[in-house]
């Protein structure tokens, strides 16, 4: 009998960020780092970290945004949230929430940024696109949002690669690889949509600006 996938991260928690930076020496933590350059956050400002595991990234955030902002991460699998609290506390400035993204959610207007990293895929197909239509209602005006993920829309070899690695570990969501990711922020009302490449084209990080 196999686990489910909320098994799988309560039982990886302590060890998630150790065990991806050993795997693809270094790479993971180096891909996240360039995505909150992306998001370039400012002092002072108010970010939101969507499925936001260990706290790792929501963790860097804080330090960009000082004790003037604020930084919530909010996690569906409680033993991530636990780890992120654990590691990273449990009040101030950088907080971390329960919570299934998918269901109702909505800080209307409050955050300068939205940053999602490696969690996108892991969505249901039929929710993707309402967690962006929330994310562009919880933004302020001029707000930005980050997605960093696998590149749904890859050709080629990265693509053959893709595939090849969703059908091994990450079966139930190939189906990414059909998610219209530009359209889905457009239709969420996101504007100017720029994206970066990285891993040959496999991975790519995504900015979408609200204004
Ligand atoms: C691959 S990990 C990535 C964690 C972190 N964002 C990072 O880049 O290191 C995916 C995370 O998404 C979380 N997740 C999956 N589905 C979720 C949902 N519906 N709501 C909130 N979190 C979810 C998992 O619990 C897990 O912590």
């Amino acid at each position: 009998m196999g686990i489910s996938h909320n098994q799988f991260f309560e039982r990886l928690a302590p060890h998630y960020d150790s065990l991806l930076d050993h795997l693809t020496f270094g790479g993971y933590a180096k891909f996240l780092r360039r995505a909150i350059r992306v998001l370039a956050p400012k002092p002072g400002e108010a970010i939101l970290d969507l499925c936001s595991g260990t706290g790792r990234a929501a963790h860097w955030i804080s330090q960009a945004v000082g004790s003037e902002g604020r930084v919530i991460g909010m996690d569906i699998t409680p033993q991530m949230v636990s780890v992120a609290r654990g590691r990273y506390g449990r009040s101030g400035p950088l907080i971390f929430l329960e919570k299934d993204v998918t269901q109702p959610w909505v800080f209307p207007d409050l955050f300068d940024g939205i940053f999602i990293s490696f969690a996108l895929h892991e969505l249901p197909e039929a929710h993707r696109s309402s967690v962006f239509l929330r994310s562009f209602a919880s933004l302020k005006e001029m707000g930005r949002m980050v997605v960093a993920d696998f590149n749904p829309a890859a050709t080629g070899l990265p693509r053959i690669l893709s595939l090849l690695f969703f059908s091994l570990f990450e079966r139930r969501n190939l189906n990414f690889f059909r998610f219209d990711l530009h359209g889905a922020l457009k239709g969420a009302g996101f504007g100017k949509i720029e994206t970066f490449r990285a891993t040959a084209g496999i991975l790519q990080i995504t900015l979408a600006r609200k204004g």
